[in-house]
């Protein structure tokens, strides 16, 4: 028998996404589904994921174990969201209606809006401000399912104000579920303070933050946002040259607002992901399949932006690139902590497939993360990341969009959210 300390059970579905690699082309539509299936853990790993009379022939739950009736719902692995620029302070509800009354993400950027205005925020909370914000937000993302969050700093934009960002983070991730996958992203923009000296903040980034930000394994990936109003593709790459011979994993804000061949450059970096994509050309997406760099779609910042152009998802698809999803939550072009809602934008907007939308969600994104041995699907000896929605099918996670299906989450093999709230296992009671 295979001893197991908690049991989800009488489920309707159990969407596996079972398979060692990232799903590429027809592969991304299928879930891997179970009817009636049941998954058990113990420890911090999964030991069972297949239909429930297997699971009363061959698991024992232990005495004192958790036994969790799913209600005719459906299990799915934790979301993993691989795009988020989480420790900020300040929102930006203002620029919100100024771009409902017709101005641009660009024209509030160049009176000092946008991106700045949240620099200015962040550089004026003290690192406990910043960790006590991201705790929040990390508690609204697991009450939606997330179990797993790439999070970028960049709102620093000078060597402590970076680091005290990242230390935010961490102070945050120590005793918090949600697992955080932390991304120096010192190449946001240029800060205000330096831009007659573009050259000498480059260098800075490349030579002091970096070397620094790696040494103290602050970081576990290195981005940097490629555009007209942000940085070049040649200071890109001193960048990300620099952050990929200090061990860090490169990603890219890529071809969001503008075609750059940012797709390329990823490709060309060994990217473990190029990220928007909205304007990327035949040959970006050429390159990306042939890198195995992950493509990550961000359709709540499009949708938000109210920018009709949308990323060609499924020339991507159909061309061999792995595709995943993410919130990029920020206060300027995403300001939510979920990923259902994403998954309904990217089926509306990319007309994704639901179920392609959940292994983009899940499987794809843990890959995009370098997680994907461990993480992203429901099968014997990953974590134990998984989360029971209160719907009858996989369908309905994006076909039912605004509300909150998910009933209970469990990370590393702990039950912490039960009934849609927090349990005391979720604040390490
Ligand atoms: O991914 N594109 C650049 N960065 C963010 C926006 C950040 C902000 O507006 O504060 C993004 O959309
Ligand atoms: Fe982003």
């Amino acid at each position: 028998m295979i001893e197991a300390d908690l049991v989800v059970h009488n489920a309707a579905e159990v969407v596996t996404l079972a398979g060692a690699s990232p799903r590429l082309g027809a592969a991304l539509a299928d879930p891997g589904v179970v009817p009636g299936g049941a998954v058990a853990s113990s420890g911090d790993r999964i030991v069972f994921a297949g239909p429930e009379r297997d699971l009363e022939r061959l698991v024992r739950l232990r005495p004192g174990g958790t036994r969790l009736d799913a209600c005719g719902g459906t299990v799915l692995p934790g979301f993993v969201d691989p795009h988020t620029h989480l420790p900020f302070a300040g929102w930006r509800e203002g620029e919100f209606v100024a771009r409902l009354r017709g101005e641009t993400y660009e024209s509030i950027a160049g009176r000092g809006g946008g991106i700045r205005a949240t620099v200015a925020a962040t550089r004026g909370a003290d690192r406990g401000e910043i960790a006590r914000l991201v705790a929040a937000r990390l508690d609204r993302m697991l009450l939606h399912g997330t179990t797993t969050v790439e999070a970028k700093s960049g709102y620093g934009l000078t060597f402590e104000d970076e680091i005290k960002q990242l230390e935010a983070l961490r102070d945050a991730a120590a005793d918090h579920p949600v697992t955080v996958v932390p991304t120096f992203l010192g190449a946001h923009v240029v800060p205000a303070e330096r831009r007659d000296d573009r050259e000498g903040y480059v260098r800075e980034v490349a030579e002091r933050m970096i070397p620094e930000i790696a040494g103290r394994g602050l970081a576990r990936g290195c981005d940097v946002f490629v555009d007209a109003g942000a940085f070049r593709p040649d200071e890109a790459e001193t960048i990300l040259r620099s952050a990929a011979a200090a061990g860090l994993a490169i990603r890219l804000h890529a071809d969001q607002r503008a075609a750059g061949r940012g797709a390329q450059l990823a490709a060309r970096l060994g990217a473990s992901s190029a990220d928007h994509l909205e304007h990327v050309d035949e040959e970006g997406i050429a390159a990306l399949a042939g890198a195995g760099t992950v493509a990550v779609l961000l359709p709540g910042a499009a949708h938000f932006l109210r920018d009709r152009n949308d990323p060609p998802a499924r020339r991507m698809i159909d061309a061999g690139v792995a595709l995943a999803l993410a919130t990029d939550f920020n206060p300027g072009t995403c300001p939510t902590e979920a990923m259902p809602p994403i998954l309904s934008l990217a089926c509306l907007r990319y007309a994704l497939h639901p179920a392609e939308a959940i292994a983009a969600a899940t499987v794809n994104a843990a890959h995009a993360l370098g997680l994907g041995a461990d993480r992203g699907s429901l099968e014997p000896g990953k974590r134990a990341d998984f989360q029971v929605a209160d719907v009858p099918n996989h369908l309905h996670l994006a076909y039912r969009t605004g509300v909150n299906h998910c009933r209970a989450v469990v990370a590393g093999g702990r039950l912490v959210v039960e009934d849609g709230r927090l349990t005391p296992a979720a604040s390490g009671g």
